[in-house]
């Protein structure tokens, strides 16, 4: 077989074999397929796209590109969760273990971040001490002691879409229903788990810019989760704004405490609701998402859940009082704030700008060996619906750098529209798959 018939099929709107799938992806792994030839590859992909079939063969090959985690020493049904990402997202953060407070055991991987913010192992990492690498028995071992573990993703799970994504987000070929699929899927089917809740992102925050691409791309994927064998479900929720009121690292731990202490904002405390209680329901802890939803509150009213949160931080090093007091969690001490200029009602935030501002200001990583300030960060006081008077201040930003700051203030500015008429904010949820 060779790589360069493979392309001219995929290029002239074939359909590749599960043979030839595998061939491509085992061998790009080894490196006996050089990159030029692969981005040839995924560019066609992106033009003359993958049927389910395909996509579904491609997932599976990623899956077994690498090791498989295999979580059978832990009693129970082990659930999982992925979000296809977006800005002032730290759901992992307060969700995790506020279902493990009602007894569903969670053995998740997570990545760092390249972009806006860091992933969810950089956030963490913002609390002192907090570590994220540990050994596969400390892992499930701290799983059967107190019921949870996060960890950094190892270097050996699903090696080919480490390696494809990398080549992905430098050939402009991230963005393609198939390859975004079989990505996810693919290091979610290796970690093992025996249920996996996706919360695919939809709006100008995310890789789906509308509801019907954010339901297609949640459709495939939760049959490739069904297909494996997998409790699999999905709910698409809304990116047109940034998630909560934070953006940054320090700054999203801090609101993902407050939400576990009934002190969230709205949309984020109903996200992790809903998440949540889906997640609940797989594990067979509820028998429906009405009598879950109202453990989880439960967990949040009574405390058990903050509770959980600090037997997390210490098992995983950290330093646990920083959920009482969450001042430990740095903040840059300078601050520049954002005035609104007119009264008015704000109409719309551009997610991606609020985004970039993180990014500016060192919240992010635009190369993976960059270097992330944990401290730095944004906090929007006014969200899309809320009235404004000239004066008020719309947006906060903390920062160690002036040049950076001044440079994320005027992208901020620019990123908030008011208008005189009053806009109701978008739906969170905006639709689910069974
Ligand atoms: N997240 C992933 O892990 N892969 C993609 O392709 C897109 C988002």
């Amino acid at each position: 077989m060779r790589m360069y018939d493979l392309i001219v099929k995929k290029k002239q709107g074939g359909e590749l074999t599960k043979e030839e799938i595998d061939f491509m992806i085992q061998s790009y792994t080894r490196g006996d397929i050089p990159d030029y030839q692969m981005s040839a590859m995924t560019m066609a992909i992106c033009f003359n796209g993958m049927n389910e079939r395909e996509t579904g063969d491609l997932t599976l090959s990623m899956r077994d590109s690498g090791d498989k985690v295999d979580l059978s020493n832990i009693d129970g049904i082990k659930v999982d969760k992925h979000s296809t990402g977006g800005v002032g997202d730290k759901t992992s953060i307060a969700l995790l273990p506020l279902v493990s407070s009602v007894g569903v055991k969670l053995a998740k991987m997570s990545g760092r971040g390249l972009g806006h913010t860091g992933g969810t192992i950089d956030k963490l990492e913002s609390i002192p001490g907090f570590k994220t690498e540990m050994s596969m028995d400390a892992f499930i071992s701290q799983v059967n002691d107190i019921g949870m573990a996060i960890m950094g993703q190892t270097a050996d799970l699903a090696p080919a879409d480490k390696k494809l994504y990398a080549l992905r987000d430098v050939t402009a070929t991230v963005d393609q229903l198939s390859l975004i699929a079989s990505s996810i899927m693919s290091k979610k089917l290796a970690a093992g788990a025996d249920a996996i809740v996706l919360d695919v992102k939809s709006g100008s925050g995310a890789f789906m810019k509308n509801p019907e691409d954010a339901k297609a791309l949640a459709d495939t994927m939760v049959r490739i989760g069904k297909h494996a064998g997998k409790q699999c479900k999905a709910v698409i929720t809304n990116m047109d704004e940034p998630l909560g009121r934070a953006v940054g690292n320090a700054i999203e731990v801090r609101e993902a405490i407050d939400t576990l202490k009934g002190k969230g904002p709205d949309d984020f405390t109903q996200l992790v609701l809903a998440l949540g209680s889906r997640m609940v329901v797989c594990a067979g802890k509820a028998k429906d998402l009405s009598e879950a939803e109202d453990m989880l509150k439960k967990a949040i009213a009574d405390g058990s859940a903050l509770e959980q949160l600090k037997r997390f931080i210490i098992a995983q090093g950290g330093d646990a009082s920083c959920v009482d007091d969450t001042s430990i969690l740095k903040l840059a001490d300078n601050v520049l704030e954002l005035k609104a200029q007119s009264d008015g009602y704000v109409s719309h935030i551009d997610c991606d700008e609020v985004g970039m501002c993180s990014l500016i200001l060192g919240g992010g990583r635009e190369k993976k060996t960059d270097t992330i300030d944990p401290s730095v960060g944004i906090y929007l006081y006014k969200k899309v619906g809320d009235k404004v008077c000239s004066g008020d201040t719309l947006a906060v930003l903390y920062y160690n750098d002036r040049e950076k700051a001044d440079a994320a203030l005027s992208r901020l500015k620019a990123a908030y529209h008011t208008g005189s008429e009053k806009v109701s904010h978008g739906t969170l949820i905006l639709g689910e798959v069974d």
